[in-house]
């Protein structure tokens, strides 16, 4: 899993360097499809439940699941989260990063902050004996002090065998509350957290999911192993 943490490492951060005014989502994915060829590596998302591509490329309001297009062209101020993951020889790995495009709106900054810090408040209660609510509420607490919200329809996951394997791992909740982790187990920790309201949905296309109060969305995840002394981050 380590392994298949740092090819997703790779990929991801090849696509941050390539997101500029005027490219497209799709020239992203075409990016990252040729590196997978060059690795020799399988795209984790690519098929799953019938999905299109390896990326996922969601700007702006979008909050996950959006598909590279030739027509989402990006411009100076957008953010774009991109979203991926491998598998090697059947070990899963995935996360997350929001990238801005060009120079951003102060707030839109501290959005893409506030969401990093969520994500690290999570890895760094991720112990033997703490509990899925630690956290979770972690997580929340980072967020919704900023006044930003932490959407409530997507969650992380464990990960291993299976890019989404039990348990599901809220970006929210209460200390204390909820599954004790142990030494040995792998989840994906991935706040997706809204500037605006947390209610979502889907639109026809059938996968992007979008603030329904068209406020900004961000998206940090990472690939996190439980050993005896804390966390390990496999996608770092
Ligand atoms: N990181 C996303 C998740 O855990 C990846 C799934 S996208 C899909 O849900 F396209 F593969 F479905
Ligand atoms: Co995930």
């Amino acid at each position: 899993m380590r392994r298949a943490g740092e090819l997703t490492r790779d990929v991801l951060e090849l696509v941050r360097g390539l997101v500029k005014p005027g490219v497209t989502t799709l020239d992203l994915e075409k990016a990252a499809v040729a590196r997978l060829k060059e690795l020799d590596v399988k795209a984790a998302f690519k098929g799953y439940h019938g999905y299109p591509c390896a990326l996922c490329t969601s700007v702006n309001s979008e909050v996950v699941h959006g598909i590279p297009s030739e027509k989402r062209v990006l411009k100076e101020g957008d953010i774009v989260s991109v979203d991926f993951g491998v598998v090697v020889d059947g070990y899963y790995g995935d996360s997350a990063i929001t990238v801005p495009v060009g120079k951003i709106a102060p707030d839109t900054a501290r959005l893409l902050d506030v969401t990093k810090k969520s994500l690290h408040a999570g890895i760094a209660v991720v112990r033997p004996g703490a509990t899925l609510g630690d956290v979770g509420a972690a997580v929340q607490k980072v967020v919704e002090g900023e006044g930003f919200s932490v959407v409530r329809d997507f969650v992380g996951h464990g990960i291993g065998v299976h890019m989404h394997e039990d348990p599901q791992v809220p970006n929210f909740g209460e200390a204390g509350r909820g599954m004790k982790l142990k030494a040995g187990m792998v989840i994906a920790i991935e706040p997706m957290v809204n500037a605006g309201r947390p209610d979502v949905m889907v639109l026809d296309d059938g996968w992007t999911a979008v603030a329904k109060d068209g406020s900004m969305s961000a998206h940090f995840e990472h690939t996190v192993a439980v050993t005896d002394t804390g966390a390990r981050i496999l996608t770092e």
